[in-house]
């Protein structure tokens, strides 16, 4: 039987790319989880069906604990012999603004996805990881969240929060066989940095390029697998240098 992967946000972007990499790669059954946007889901599924890979798509809002609980509880029903042994919390939004003018909306969404959306997703899978005595957690923060960026106070904070939840958590479970990383990128070709203005932004990059998504995913594929046993509560920047 496969081992099983949830990825959060995996229908566009970097979550895509991972799923792509672990179906293709670790030979994983992939949950693909996205909120809104389900033709990009279908699409995912679908280059992963074109493989030969399986995978199959579970809609959800990561920030809603109640729609999490419910999401996972029929799918758990539906596969009562299954359990997720790895979980890429990386779904994540930016509501970009000064501080002093940040509407409260903003702080809150940017918050409850990622740092609300880590603790429903992670409290759903983490005691079944470690009672099976293997488990991986693999939450996509962002070079934001270590460094801080002007304009970015939520997501830089949101980020930071994860960070630090990664290096605790990781001390809990490491015995029972549960590893527990981060992952944070620099600037990476996704929806999520369209707008930005590359040549200019390139210049503060020592590989002088944005990366791409299947480069996060690469090391994400690593550290997902059973040759990265011994790494844990480690936050790796990928960056092409900065
Ligand atoms: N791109 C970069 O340069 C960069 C750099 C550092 C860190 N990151 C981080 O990497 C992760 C992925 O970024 P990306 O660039 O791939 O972003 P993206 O292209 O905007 O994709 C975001 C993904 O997250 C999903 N999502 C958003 N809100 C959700 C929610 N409430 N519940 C479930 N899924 C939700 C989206 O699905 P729907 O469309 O269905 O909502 C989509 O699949 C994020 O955590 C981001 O902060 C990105």
């Amino acid at each position: 039987m496969k081992k099983i992967a949830l990825v959060t946000g995996g229908s566009r972007g970097i979550g895509k790319a991972i799923c792509i990499e672990l179906a293709k790669h670790l030979d994983l059954h992939i949950l693909i989880n996205y909120n809104s946007n389900e033709a990009a889901a279908k699409d995912t599924l679908a280059q992963i069906e074109a493989f030969g890979g399986s995978a199959e798509i579970l809609k959800c809002d990561v920030s809603n604990a109640e729609d999490v609980e419910k999401t996972l509880n029929i799918w758990q029903t539906n596969n009562p012999e299954q359990g997720i042994s790895i979980l890429i919390n990386n779904a994540g939004i930016t509501k970009d603004g000064l501080f002093m003018w940040m509407p409260e909306a903003d702080w809150s969404s940017v918050f409850n996805t990622s740092v609300n959306g880590f603790f429903n997703m992670t409290q759903k899978v983490i005691q079944p990881m470690m009672l099976q005595k293997f488990g991986r957690i693999i939450n996509i923060v962002s070079l934001s969240g270590l460094h801080g960026q002007a304009g970015q106070t939520n997501y830089s904070a949101a980020k930071g929060a994860i960070i630090s939840a990664t290096k605790a958590l990781s001390k809990e479970v490491a015995k029972k066989g549960v590893t527990v990383n981060a992952v944070a990128p620099g600037f990476i070709t996704s929806d999520m940095t369209k707008d930005l203005d590359q040549t200019q932004l390139k210049k503060q990059i020592p590989a002088n390029r944005f990366g791409e998504p299947e480069e996060v995913a690469h090391l994400v594929a690593f550290l997902a697998s059973e040759k990265a046993s011994y790494i844990t509560g480690e936050i790796i920047s990928i960056s092409g240098g900065i």
